[in-house]
């Protein structure tokens, strides 16, 4: 009679070993979401009850890195005191008893050394990344977008540190999308590398005139990257939309042969986008325990009694 094997649990990467720290770029103006964010930064919007940008600082924590740096524009104040010891207000709730509470305000403030800088004039994404190179220094780095959303219960960020232990050089982050949305990303030509969900980026184009697309395959907001890239932009000259672009500085890199993509087909959302913003509240309310049970009772009532309706243009945008 063969030996029983117990069952394994699923494998979880191994923390990267080079990688330490997180740029998260926040400055971008939100126009988007008027009038909310004229004096907020968008970055600060409450998805269900925790600023977007937090949940990004909780992905990159949990993927291994404790150093965070942000790249903030006028709205430094609020991202500032988020991530800080807010003394009155836990003073109140240890007062009460309050400890779940006085919990929730002290979390961002433990997940991560959490460092800002200020990009003074928003020439960019390329120029936010820039704006980082004296705190990271000569060792590779994460970069992640505060507008993409990457579900709590994905590990991609892990995964992508592992394929950059292993490859060395750039990995971003590939999603397959519509080729009708391929005008909004900045898109990736790849060859396959005999690991499904990894391939070697041999070129990427900012935002592609519909129809021009290399692929299906779309950068997300999160990227793994190393210093040279710092050099790269330095001399990258302003592109599309006038201003200085990383996924330019990446196709620089790709060109040398040294990007990889890896391929994710989970949960992400786009909480830079109206609609998306709703169904990322909603998706993520649901999956609360706390409060899904009772949410989810309430949509589906709520669902039945609306009238059929055909599909408006909302519906066909990034899909979430
Ligand atoms: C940025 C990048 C783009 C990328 C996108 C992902 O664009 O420039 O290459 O595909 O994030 O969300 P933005 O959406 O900030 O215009």
């Amino acid at each position: 009679m063969g030996r029983m094997i117990a069952p394994q649990p699923p494998a979880t990467p191994a923390p990267s070993r080079t990688v330490r720290k997180a740029v998260v770029p926040a400055a971008g103006l939100g126009t988007r979401f008027l009038p909310a964010t004229k004096a907020t930064p968008k970055e600060m919007l409450p998805v269900v009850d925790k600023p977007a940008i937090q949940y990004v600082v909780e992905e990159a924590a949990a993927a291994g890195l404790d150093d965070v740096l942000m790249v903030t524009g006028r709205h430094k104040r609020a991202i500032e005191d988020h991530f800080d010891h807010a003394f009155e207000l836990e003073q109140a709730l240890a007062a009460k008893g309050d400890t779940a509470r006085l919990d929730a305000v002290r979390d961002p403030a433990r997940l991560a050394d959490i460092h800002h800088v200020r990009q003074g004039d928003p020439l960019g994404l390329g120029h936010a990344v820039l704006c980082a190179r004296n705190h990271v220094g000569n060792q590779p780095f994460a970069v992640l977008l505060g507008d993409d959303l990457i579900d709590p219960r994905e590990t991609l960020l892990s995964r992508m540190l592992e394929v950059r232990d292993r490859h060395a050089g750039s990995v971003v982050a590939l999603m397959e999308v519509d080729p009708a949305q391929s005008h909004l990303y900045g898109c990736a030509a790849v060859e396959a590398t005999g690991e499904d969900d990894v391939v070697r980026v041999t070129g990427l184009v900012e935002k592609p005139a519909p129809g021009t697309a290399p692929s299906r395959y779309a950068v997300i907001g999160r990227y793994v990257l190393e210093p040279a890239v710092f050099d790269v932009l330095e001399r990258t000259p302003p592109g599309r939309g006038g201003e200085i672009q990383l996924t330019d500085a990446l196709q620089r890199l790709a060109a040398g042969g040294t990007v990889h993509g890896v391929v994710f087909s989970g949960l992400r959302y786009d909480t830079g986008d109206k609609a998306d913003y709703l169904r990322t509240v909603v998706r993520l309310a649901c999956a609360r325990p706390d409060l899904g049970p009772g949410f989810t009772h309430w949509l589906r009532e709520f669902v039945a009694g609306l009238p059929a309706a055909t599909a408006g243009p909302e519906d066909h945008h990034r899909a979430a």
